[in-house]
């Protein structure tokens, strides 16, 4: 069995630039945004004090985002945000005036009239792209990459967009989504990962994603955690791991969280990026074979690279079986914790976390992290059952040892 790879970060700061994006004030406004609309509700954070107790911790908490407005994965927050924040500026209006009511009225397409949205995805964001283009009276055009199962391309569809699996991987399913974007009149692109020269768009996204943290933080506080001692996050481009740092390095300045940062191992560009030390990005090319089809991402978003790279602490590269393991470790805890469905993409922190704490293999990790009874973990479960038979392949017949 392949083992988890790890390295620390020990590459040169950078000036911080992107960090003021997660601000707390600037989150509170995204989640004033996403409570307009009438599928919020806050999604659970499952308490796992016997799972805890198990491993040795002193607490551990999942945020269970396959709850999310019904779409059974966290990526609409980012979509449906950065579509309000582009409407916005086009329109010359506040964040504050982009109500779920106005955005879905007559106003709106009298103020701002019908764009097109392209993206390319793995399934969740264009998901989410396209259920928020179709609430809003805009079109959604949607890439996804050779492999991509029937059911992910059935979600989008379902949502009204138009969509397409390309025989292409994700990092060159958002280059077409961008040149199509760019010769197409009233043609935008939606992409949660960026580049030098496309970095608004991203942005939003990431400050969209606040919203789950800025509940997790809330919800940790009612439970008298104040700070959590370790967050675990799982990254494809990063631009989730780059807004979960970010929002925490933003509220605990003096005394962070210890930021671990999880990747699929055939995907690992961040982790590879942290190896080299130098503070560049790195690209990693090829199929990005994995389970985890939401982390199958070889180019880093650019934004989050930089709030990476200055505040993780440690990068891992996790083969399929920590997922597999976490999935089942979730759908089955210890007898009185919640039961969490949880999909290949988010699991992988449940996985990461056993092993860490029973295997000695990973002793010293352990160690350097100071993961011990009085550690506060704190896990993201990123979707539900995004992959039903494939979930039920690895929870109920053993797939993925
Ligand atoms: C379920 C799930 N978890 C995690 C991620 C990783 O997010 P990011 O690409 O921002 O790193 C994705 C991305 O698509 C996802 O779909």
């Amino acid at each position: 069995m392949d083992k988890i790879k790890w390295v620390f970060n020990e590459m040169p700061k950078s000036e911080d630039k992107y960090l003021p994006l997660m601000e707390t004030e600037r989150i509170r406004e995204v989640k004033a945004f996403h409570e307009s609309f009438p599928q919020y509700t806050v999604t659970p954070l499952a308490r796992l004090d016997g799972m805890a107790k198990r491993l040795g911790l002193g607490g551990l908490f999942v945020k269970d985002e396959s709850w999310r407005f019904g779409l059974n994965a966290f990526k609409v927050l980012g979509g449906s945000f950065a579509m309000a924040r582009y409407i916005a500026g086009e329109t010359g209006k506040r964040i504050a005036d982009m109500t779920y009511d106005y955005m879905t009225g007559e106003q709106l397409l009298k103020d701002f009239g019908q764009a097109t949205f392209f993206t390319a995805t793995d399934g969740n964001h264009g998901r989410g792209v396209a259920w928020a283009a179709r609430k809003l009276g805009q079109k959604a055009v949607v890439h996804m990459p050779k492999d991509t199962v029937q059911m992910r391309y059935d979600n989008v569809a379902r949502e009204g967009a138009t969509v397409t699996i390309d025989n292409l991987n994700y990092d060159d399913c958002v280059r077409v989504a961008a040149k199509e974007a760019a010769e197409t009149e009233h043609g935008i692109v939606l992409q949660d990962t960026a580049w030098e020269g496309y970095e608004e768009a991203p942005s939003w996204i990431m400050q969209g994603y606040g919203t789950l943290i800025l509940e997790a933080a809330e919800q940790l506080r009612a439970l008298e955690v104040n700070r959590p001692s370790h967050v675990f996050v799982q990254a494809g481009v990063g631009c989730l791991a780059g807004a979960v740092v970010g929002f925490f390095a933003n509220l605990f300045p003096t005394e962070p969280p210890k930021f671990i940062v999880m990747e699929a191992e055939k995907a690992a560009c961040l982790y590879e990026g942290a190896c080299r030390k130098d503070g560049k990005p790195a690209v990693v090319g090829g199929d990005l074979e994995t389970i985890m089809a939401g982390l199958a991402c070889g180019e880093p978003n650019i934004i989050s690279w930089d709030i990476l790279r200055n505040h993780a602490d440690a990068f891992l590269a996790c083969p399929d079986w920590a997922s597999a393991k976490g999935m089942r470790m979730l759908a089955a805890p210890v007898k009185g914790d919640p039961a969490v469905t949880s999909g290949e993409s988010g699991a992988v922190g449940m996985g990461v976390v056993n092993a860490l704490m029973t295997d000695p293999d990973y002793a010293e990790l352990k160690e350097k992290l100071g993961l011990d009874s009085y550690s506060n973990v704190l896990l993201i479960s990123t979707e539900g059952d995004t992959d039903p038979v494939k979930y039920r392949e690895i929870v109920w017949d053993g797939k993925n040892g």
